[in-house]
């Protein structure tokens, strides 16, 4: 349980950690490369330890020691991503291109993950079969196999970040060229893309919706950063918006958090980014605005919940509009009990600021929900109690520790 004693403003300096959503496809591209790959400012979070547990279960060799993490791919024995930890975790689903980059086969299961929506993954099988994949269902296990992995054009009907991914991972190492049209445009791309690079793949067009990549038929050794977590960055940039006070950011990436930025001055904040720093100072209550989430470089819906809370605390009637996942307003209901005034109708929120709202028991219901509360609380009276926490861990490698720093009274109870 993660409870936050509210009213206290914020102040001071952290750094933040490594991407979550870069560092997870960026281990599964170590799978391509029969040699040693290394990952710098890699985050000590759950979702981390599952992947390294899915990549040992293929024959990798491991060490995570100092934010570094080393895997030795030299030696893949299997080629099935195992039942638990793959639908432990959604991004599990990326290990199947990484898979068929190596193999030509692979076996995986039905993803689990966050429970913000359906989270289908037809686009990612339809994109293999697209490079001569073939794919068999059987129950909730998932076999793709092809004799060669031939390089295809291929044209995404939506924006989807996990299937670019899988394309992008199967592609590198096919016969012959992929054009990938539609693909997601999200900063972890790019890094995922830029690793590949450095590791000798061929792909041109980083950054855009067009990526072609060239087959190549071998990587090489390569060391790499991931890039720091720009999700968490914009959670706690809202948590001082929400406290009032001020931090400095370091290693955020907010060079990638363009529209969040804009839409936190719009709110009232005074946000200045200098090279990899942001730093924030809020005086007042934040104002209402309307946020639309939408891919990549609009508003990112994994901090729409955290916007929702801080919009409760604020002036005036604001909206939010979920556009990329369905099962994301399930906050408003934990936010309830907190004495917010949130309206849903379909895929949209009404939300009524209060200035405040008051400690309860809430439940974090997946990853950035909890991290919401958390910000909530941190303008509540009383004490608030976040259970179902192993949520929030999932992705926060030490959220209280962090706001300990900055001056929040927030702690960790078993
Ligand atoms: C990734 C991020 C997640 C973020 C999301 C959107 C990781 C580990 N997770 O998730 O934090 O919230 O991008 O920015 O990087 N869809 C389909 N069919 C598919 C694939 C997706 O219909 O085959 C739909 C999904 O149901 C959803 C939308 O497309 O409605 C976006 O999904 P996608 O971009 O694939 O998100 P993830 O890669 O799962």
């Amino acid at each position: 349980m993660i409870i936050v004693q509210g009213y206290y403003p914020l102040k001071g300096e952290i750094e933040i950690q490594g991407s979550k959503n870069a560092a997870l496809p960026m281990m599964a591209a170590a799978l391509l490369h029969k040699g040693t790959t290394v990952l710098d400012h890699v985050p000590m979070i759950q979702d981390v330890f599952c992947m390294m547990g899915i990549l040992e279960s293929l024959g990798c060799v491991l060490c995570l020691k100092d934010h570094r993490l080393t895997v030795d791919a030299s030696e893949v024995s299997s080629m099935q991503i195992p039942r638990d930890r793959g639908r432990a975790m959604r991004s599990s689903i990326v290990v199947l291109g990484a898979l068929l980059g190596r193999r030509g086969e692979g076996e995986a299961y039905y993803p689990g993950g966050c429970s913000i929506g359906s989270r289908p993954i037809d686009l990612h099988l339809a994109a293999f079969q697209r490079m001569g994949v073939e794919i068999r269902e059987e129950n909730d296990m998932i076999r793709a196999e092809a004799g060669t992995l031939k390089g295809a054009d291929i044209t995404l009907s939506y924006p989807s970040v996990g299937a670019t991914e899988n394309v992008i991972l199967a592609a590198v190492k096919a016969e012959g060229r992929t054009v990938l049209k539609g693909a997601a445009r999200e900063p972890e791309i790019d890094a995922l893309c830029g690793m590949l690079k450095a590791m000798g793949a061929k792909i041109r067009g980083v950054g855009s919706d067009c990526l072609v990549i060239d087959g190549v038929e071998e990587l090489r050794d390569a060391s790499y950063q991931v890039p720091g977590d720009r999700i968490v960055t914009g959670t706690y940039l809202f948590a001082v918006m929400a406290a009032g006070g001020e931090a400095v950011l370091k290693k955020g990436s907010p060079e990638s958090l363009g529209c969040v930025l804009d839409t936190m001055r719009a709110m009232g904040a005074n946000v200045r980014v200098e090279g990899d720093t942001v730093s924030i100072a809020m005086t007042g209550r934040p104002k209402a605005v309307s946020i639309t989430t939408s891919p990549h470089p609009g508003f990112p819906t994994d901090l729409q919940s955290v916007a929702m809370a801080v919009m409760a605390v604020g002036e005036g009637q604001g909206y939010l509009k979920e556009t990329v996942f369905e099962g994301r307003f399930a906050t408003a209901k934990q936010l309830h009990k907190m004495g917010a005034e949130i309206i849903i109708e379909g895929s949209e929120a009404r939300v009524t600021g209060k200035g405040f709202l008051k400690g309860a028991r809430v439940r974090a219901c997946d990853l950035r929900s909890g991290a919401a509360l958390a910000v909530a609380g941190l303008r509540a009276e009383g004490d608030t109690m976040i259970t179902d926490c192993c949520h929030i861990f999932r992705g926060y490698e030490d959220i209280c520790g962090d706001l300990r720093n900055l001056g929040g009274r927030i702690r960790r109870e078993s």
